[in-house]
């Protein structure tokens, strides 16, 4: 056992058992456990159960996984090997809708395949191996970078609101939205952040407010309820998101309650960043109205998180997992990559011809 949550990875290859360990999330903070995923169903559970979660883990874990389901895939035939592969690929896409990390990582991991057709089967494995070591290692240069564009949209001292958990356990290091946070808090910026409890999952309370706690910020847990009042006595100099799929005019979904944030924060002239590494902004999707919006279970809003049910027998429930953030209530997108603002369409262009330009240097 280590001492602090902050010293575990939040998602891992171990290619010699052929499994994927991870953080089960559901049993933070109380239980630190460790589990391994080897089969198809595991994997999946795990996304749609939310053991791991968050839009950038998502994206590694799917990336391990479709490597190590591709390792097991017993065949020297090309046409045969990728037919499977496609299999486990789109069961494992279907494991949740709106993080576009998802199906970005499964699909770069695809191009991997069609890239090596002319090699053998056992290369492929190889260079998928190397591909979904390369997602994980780039999440962490990414949300760095983000960091260090976020703070420089933040001052020492200030107070910074953040809704869900888009920290380090949703990602391979520092988090997104926490990763101003994080880089601020080694600069000794000493921000006071106040962490939305985020019904009804509560990844707020259960994993933001925790590993804040455990890397010595000053956190304060508040209801989702109580963000405007925190906003109106002044405490909040700036909301800092993450995004599960922002679209190509900037409307951004993120975990249900965010745009609730964004309107407050608009009334009360707080700044309202998202940090969305460039891998989340789909320039497939047209806006907001496009992105599939994951509804889950009725018993997560009656039942899930309390000792005996909190709701009447029979009561209609609406459970979206996800709310979209129009583009108008946005100050800016942190991106690794730079800041964009609006109008996101020309931003994004820019930001992406950038991304384009430093790649073509490596
Ligand atoms: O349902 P979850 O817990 O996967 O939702 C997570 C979020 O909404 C995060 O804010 C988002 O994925 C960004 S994580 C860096």
């Amino acid at each position: 056992m280590k001492d602090n949550i902050m010293e575990y990875e939040t998602v891992e290859l171990d290619d010699e058992d052929g499994s994927i360990v991870i953080i089960d999330q559901t049993l933070l903070p109380g239980k630190t456990e460790l589990i391994r995923l080897k089969t198809a169903q595991e994997i999946w559970d795990a996304i749609y159960f939310l053991k791991v979660r968050g839009a950038p883990a998502i994206g590694v874990t799917a990336a391990f996984g479709i490597y190590l389901l591709a390792k097991q895939i017993k065949t020297d035939d090309y046409d045969n090997f990728y037919k499977e592969f496609k299999k486990q690929k789109d069961y494992l896409n279907s494991s949740r809708p709106t993080a576009v990390n998802l199906s970005w990582a499964l699909e770069r991991m695809e191009g991997i395949c069609l890239a090596n057709k002319d090699k053998r089967v056992g290369q492929i494995k190889e260079a998928l191996k190397t591909e979904a070591v390369a997602i994980k290692e780039e999440d962490i240069w990414v949300c760095k970078s983000i960091g260090e564009y976020g703070l420089s949209l933040v001052k020492p001292g200030d107070g910074i609101l953040t809704h869900c958990n888009a920290g380090q356990l949703a990602t391979s290091k520092y988090g997104t939205a926490t990763a101003p946070i994080y880089l601020g808090q080694e600069k000794g910026y000493h921000f006071r952040v106040f962490a939305d409890e985020t019904r009804p999952l509560l990844q707020g309370a259960r994993l933001t407010a925790y590993e804040l706690l455990a890397s010595g910020v000053d956190v304060t847990l508040i209801c989702d309820n109580m963000s405007a009042m925190v906003m109106k006595n002044g405490w909040v100099n700036a909301v800092f998101v993450g995004c599960d799929r922002v679209a190509a005019n900037g409307d951004t979904a993120n975990k249900i309650g965010t745009s609730l944030v964004a309107v407050a924060a608009k009334r009360y002239n707080i700044p309202f960043y998202v940090c969305a590494p460039t891998s989340t902004i789909d320039l497939n999707t047209e806006t907001g109205s496009h992105i599939r919006i994951e509804e889950r279970p009725a018993e997560e809003v009656t039942q899930m998180w309390y000792k005996e049910r909190m709701a009447p027998e029979g009561v209609k429930v609406y459970n979206p997992a996800f709310d979209v953030t129009d583009h108008d209530l946005i100050t800016a997108i942190v991106t690794e990559y730079g800041i964009a603002k609006a109008p996101f369409e020309t931003s994004f262009q820019e930001i992406f011809r950038k991304k384009k330009k430093e790649k073509s240097k490596k």
